[in-house]
């Protein structure tokens, strides 16, 4: 219970929590960079993100064989990557988080971290022979192909724990970062990640929001985030709400069912917003780490998910990305892009027992139902979902375990921080119960449903992110999402695996 304070020390308090307390995202600027560089007209521009393998399988391995410079020959790879991104004449190369340094504990990390000058002072790292030789190298890569780079990296800051309470004991302050280099190699712009996920709480710093784009010669505002980043408020949703309408997203996600692969948050969460995403990431399925892709608000314009034996070697998908509006206009078109295209997806359809390791997610807090009938409404509380098909398809006898069923969740999840989610959802799950909703079908697939569409009661304060993926993980193509109306319609239900709207409320969010 809180203790009764007397007028002036209520006063107090009151100074003290105003002083210390951040700012509201709205408070918070928006850091475009170069600063001094004139808005120029946007015009297409041709975009690649690359799908990493590390050099050794898995990164620590490289610590033992490489203990000078563990980055070496995954910067082989970025090398290999830049080349064939410039074949293709990208404008811009994206590059997954952690591709180049990944090792722990901390104190391994502060020594490989690489310390970087001063953004606003434009370094062409390449010509300065004092920086770290990893930084140097990208920078040199993207002065060799004249195209932007946004490589991820670990970075660290000296501080002193006599002055700033929040340094560490030894001095060192490491962050996940991107870095933006342009074409001629200059380092323009950092982002530290924000919302930092499971083991990096531990090792790494909590740096403060920073809503972090930058300028490109092609007309593009590009703003920054990575991986965790896409389930929260800061800083790409707050910066959508400034204009901002394109994405750079280093990532190294492990996949979860029924809610959460890759494939479905992030081609959702620019579908959500009516932005562009350019995700790179990871290629480790023993922690079922898969898929990059290049996604609009309409569709995905190219994207690799390959967990066959050919995709072990990773890759690069390039697109060319519409103009889109003038940054900072009023209004933007949302949909701009044409419909999906797929680069090169899974093994072909078939038999479904060569899928790859999955976080299995405990379903057990969703309401679930077996799909039935021409109209159906599910809730979780107040929460409720209606899905309504136009036709009934006749009811065909059960050859396959899998079925599918409606689920429907109000909840927050218990992680942290804690976050709120109204999900809603048309999932085939791998048996007749609700647990195997989180698991990949086995054998042979049952029918598809009937073409439906599917409503969530989301009030106007709640975020909305649709996605349509099929078996063996495909994104669907033919579906649409109303905006306006929240309303999602799967046309084409043929091996479908998850249509969802996943809701995110982010007042409702806890530590
Ligand atoms: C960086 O680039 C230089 C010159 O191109 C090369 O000799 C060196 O091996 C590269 N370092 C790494 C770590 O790739
Ligand atoms: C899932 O969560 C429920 C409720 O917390 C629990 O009773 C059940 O044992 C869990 N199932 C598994 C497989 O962990």
């Amino acid at each position: 219970m809180p203790s009764p304070l007397t007028p002036a020390l209520a006063l107090l308090v009151l100074a003290l929590t105003s002083a210390t307390s951040a700012l509201s995202p709205s408070e918070l600027e928006l850091d475009v960079r170069p600063s001094a560089a004139a808005p120029v007209t946007p015009r297409p521009f041709v975009a690649a993100v690359s799908e990493f393998v590390w050099a050794d399988g898995y990164p620590e391995r490289d610590l033992a064989a490489e203990p000078d410079a563990p980055w070496r020959r995954n910067l082989e790879t970025v090398r290999r990557h830049a080349a064939t991104a410039a074949q293709q004449g990208a404008d811009l190369l994206v590059l997954a988080e952690y591709a180049i340094l990944k090792v722990w504990p901390r104190a391994q990390l502060a020594v490989y971290a690489a310390q970087l000058p001063p953004v606003e002072d434009m370094v062409v790292i390449c010509d300065d022979p004092t920086q770290h030789e990893a930084i140097r190298n990208l920078s040199c890569l993207a002065r060799e192909h004249q195209m932007y780079i946004v490589a991820n990296f670990v970075t660290k800051e000296l501080c002193s724990a006599d002055s700033d309470s929040a340094c560490p004991e030894d001095g060192v302050s490491l962050y996940n970062t991107n870095l933006v280099f342009d074409r001629t190699g200059a380092l323009i712009q950092t982002y530290h990640k924000y919302n930092l996920f499971g083991i990096e709480l531990e090792h790494l710093q909590k740096p403060a929001p920073h809503l972090s784009a930058f300028r490109t010669d092609f007309g593009a505002v590009i703003g920054l985030m990575t991986c965790f980043d896409i389930l929260f408020e800061l800083p790409g949703v707050e910066m959508t709400r400034r204009g901002v309408t394109h994405f750079a997203f280093p990532t190294d996600w492990g996949d979860e069912l029924p809610s959460l692969s890759a494939l479905q948050m992030h081609s959702a969460w620019p579908r959500g917003l009516g932005v562009t995403l350019l995700s790179s990431g990871i290629h480790y399925l023993a922690e079922g780490s898969i898929g990059s892709g290049i996604f609009t608000g309409s569709g995905a314009l190219g994207y690799l998910y390959d967990y066959s034996a050919e995709g072990a070697e990773g890759g690069v998908v390039t697109a060319t990305v519409p103009a889109g509006c003038s940054w900072g206009a009023d209004s933007c078109p949302s949909d701009q892009a044409p419909a999906g295209r797929q680069v090169r997806s899974a093994p072909a359809a078939g038999n479904t027992d060569d899928y790859y390791p999955i976080q299995n997610y405990n379903v057990s807090e969703f309401v679930s139902a077996p799909l039935s009938g021409r109209s159906q409404r599910l809730c979780d509380g107040e929460f409720c979902c209606d899905l309504t098909v136009s036709q009934q398809r006749p009811v065909t006898g059960a050859e396959s375990g899998a079925t599918y069923r409606l689920l429907v969740l109000d909840g927050r999840r218990n992680f942290a921080p804690h976050w709120s989610t109204q999900i809603c959802a048309v999932v085939l799950c791998a048996g007749a119960d609700q647990a195997s909703c989180s698991t990949f079908p086995a054998g042979v697939a049952p029918p598809p449903p009937a073409p439906f569409s599917l409503r969530g009661s989301f009030s106007a304060d709640w975020a909305v992110f649709p996605s349509v993926i099929r078996t063996h993980m495909e994104l669907a193509a033919e579906w649409f999402y109303s905006r306006p109306t929240g309303q999602l319609e799967v046309a084409d239900t043929g091996r479908l695996l998850v249509a969802q709207l996943y809701g995110r409320n982010y007042a409702l969010d806890q530590p």
